[in-house]
């Protein structure tokens, strides 16, 4: 099994709907069976709540219905996933600084490495702003997300369903 882990600040805005995003399309493609998604965030701030109401709307509003419980990141995911995303750079030197002996970093990468329009860029917060900010991030994550997967299928050669 391969695992993903995707993550932000607060865990209930950006890296549950790539979370969602990533399940759906692993869905469609029949890999159920063969990658497991989970998301979390570096903060406390949000621990226990569900995603964002304006996260939910937004992902509703394009077809996806999100549901997840924020947790923290906790040092034991290092172990556990293969892969661990972050949504910017702020998060990712926050996970790096936890792996202290850098045993680690081979599995650290930003989502938007895989975006094809603005490789490497924040994915932007959109907590403080309005619900543009939302549909902002929601195209940002459709795209660098459907590519960060076929990433996986192609290095894993993974075998896709096509229904
Ligand atoms: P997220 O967004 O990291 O994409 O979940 C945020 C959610 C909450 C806060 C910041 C960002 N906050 O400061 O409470």
């Amino acid at each position: 099994m391969i695992k993903v882990l995707f993550v932000c600040l607060g865990n209930i805005c950006r890296s549950p709907l790539a979370q969602g995003l990533m399940e759906m399309k692993i869905d469609e493609l029949g890999l159920n069976d063969q990658i497991k998604v989970d998301s979390c965030g570096t903060s406390q701030y949000h621990i226990g709540e569900q995603p964002d109401e304006r996260t939910l709307k937004n992902a509703l509003k394009n077809g996806l219905k999100l549901e997840h419980q924020a947790r923290q990141f906790s040092r034991k995911d290092f172990r556990t996933f293969d892969y661990i995303v972050t949504m910017d750079k702020a998060n990712m030197d926050c996970v790096k600084r936890l792996d202290q002996t850098n045993e680690f970093s081979d599995k650290f990468m930003l989502i938007r490495d895989f975006d094809p329009v603005d490789k490497g860029a924040d994915v932007p917060d959109p907590y403080f702003g309005g619900e543009e900010g939302f549909q902002h991030v929601y195209l940002i994550l459709q795209r660098s997300v459907s590519e960060f997967l076929n990433q996986i299928i192609k290095t894993h050669g993974l075998n896709v369903s096509i229904s």
